[in-house]
């Protein structure tokens, strides 16, 4: 099958790559002209763990090229996947813009029968949109389908490759039929394909990640709760995970949820409710409660150091929005420097994979570090914001010997405050009594 992907981001990139790496011949297209000539020159502009292998490999057996040309790569296609961003607004809803623009291009290039597939996370009763689009600028019968995407950064190939579900919303038989053929070599392990109409499609998406979101939520402010009475939070995290009903997983207290998907989708569902009339509720408890929960670190530094931090130095372990993965999108990470950057203070930081992006965001008024111990030198304390499998077990005798004072703020729970305490070290956690 012959498949053209635009966008070529953290979905178009990947899903590309998996599509080729099963035997497709896919052309990734985007308008990005730096991100199409680095990835022509075996340059990847993401972070994926797994990704460069597979793109280099698909790249050297003529399966995956990338290109900025649209029209020649959905000329040559029976199926495009549409997997541009979809920002948010300023007024909170999705912004659609390049979703519909890659539509009417796709339209205009398709020759004979096509398919558009929109992966990008789209509010419901976009296809419908792009289907009047499509009517408006495609000269062949097209097929507009929804097949939303699930994959997380930081394990995307692996998500993409065994999904959970595949879900396709359409109600062409021929559409639905090739599309479960593309789909076809990641669910063999009878992982189902659930086929829906569009709208249902499309709010499946936001239904599951407004779902984990609040779940997020729920954990943290429980976890907050948890401190204010002296119980402790992976205690009843445990407790309450191991009912079949609710489950253990994305039970886990922290900085508050960031990245490219969920305050966007959380936002961008609430927007969509409002314009039926309906007020989503829960979702905004939710997203007051993040807002919240991304300041509460920089809270407890300043209770620790008073309110003035000038003459301070923090060191901050951890940029990206979650480990595995160089994205600071929304990351929690961000809220907490403006916080200390603002009290006066000066920020080390050290990063395994987001320092790039990080100097992009904050230019000189961070200094960078390649290594975590390097970025402790001199600092007053140390504030974890990413749970980076690299720093559950580090030295701690290190880590004291550079720090000014033994003063952890851990936002990720990833040590024990038994072990802190008899390191010596004044350690405040999430959802924990401190020691
Ligand atoms: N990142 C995730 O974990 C994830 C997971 C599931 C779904 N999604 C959804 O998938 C979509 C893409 O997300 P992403 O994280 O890959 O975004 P991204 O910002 O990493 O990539 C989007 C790419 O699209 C390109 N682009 C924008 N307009 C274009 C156009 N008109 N033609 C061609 N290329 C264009 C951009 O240059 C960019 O390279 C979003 O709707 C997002 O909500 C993201």
């Amino acid at each position: 099958m012959n498949i053209a992907v635009v966008g070529a981001g953290y979905v178009g990139l990947v899903s590309g790559t998996c599509f080729a790496e099963s035997g497709n011949e896919v052309v990734c297209v985007d308008i990005d002209r730096a991100r199409i000539a680095q990835l022509e020159a075996g340059g990847i502009p993401i972070y994926e763990p797994g990704l460069e292998e597979l793109v280099r490999r698909n790249v050297k057996e003529g399966r995956l090229s990338f290109t900025t040309e649209l029209e020649p790569a959905v000329a040559q296609s029976m199926v495009s996947f549409i997997a541009v961003g979809t920002p948010m607004s300023e007024t909170g809803a999705a912004n659609l813009s390049g979703v519909l623009k890659a539509a009417e291009s796709i339209a205009r290039a398709a020759v004979g029968y096509h398919i558009i597939a929109v992966k990008s996370t789209v509010p419901v009763g976009t296809n419908d949109r792009v289907r009047e689009i499509v009517g408006r600028n495609g000269g062949h019968r097209i097929d507009v389908c929804s097949v939303p995407e699930f994959l997380k950064e930081g394990s995307a190939v692996e998500d993409f490759m065994r999904p959970d579900r595949v879900v396709i919303g359409s109600t062409s038989e021929q559409a639905i039929a090739i599309l479960r053929e593309i789909h076809a070599p990641f669910v063999r392990t009878d992982n189902p394909i659930l086929v829906m109409d569009p709208r249902s499609a499309e709010l499946t998406k936001y239904a599951s990640n407004a779902m984990l979101a609040l779940r997020i939520s729920f954990i943290n402010q429980m976890a907050n709760l948890c401190e204010a009475v002296g119980a402790e939070i992976n205690e009843v995290r445990r407790g309450m995970g191991s009912d079949r009903r609710i489950g253990s997983q994305f039970l886990f207290p922290g900085v508050g949820y960031g990245g490219s998907c969920f305050p966007k989708d959380v936002q961008a569902l609430i927007h969509s409710a409002a314009e039926h009339e309906l007020e989503f509720t829960i979702l905004k408890a939710s997203d007051e409660v993040n807002n919240l929960q991304k300041r509460i670190m920089a809270e407890r530094v300043k209770q620790h150091f008073g309110r003035d931090l000038k003459g301070r130095t923090f060191a901050i372990w951890g940029l990206a929005f979650k480990p595995r993965t160089d994205d600071m999108r929304e990351a929690p990470s961000l809220v907490v420097i403006e916080q200390l950057l603002a009290a006066g203070a000066r920020v080390q930081v050290h990063d395994p994979e987001a320092l790039d992006n990080a100097r992009t965001i904050f230019g000189d008024r961070l200094s960078y570090h390649g290594t975590n111990y390097e970025a402790l030198k001199g600092a007053d304390a140390l504030i974890i914001r990413t749970e980076w499998n690299q720093f559950r077990h580090p030295n701690f005798q290190r880590i004291k010997a550079e720090l000014k004072q033994p003063v952890i703020f851990d936002g990720r729970n990833l040590y024990e405050p038994s072990l802190m305490k008899a390191l010596e070290f004044k350690y405040y956690s999430i959802g924990r009594r401190p020691v």
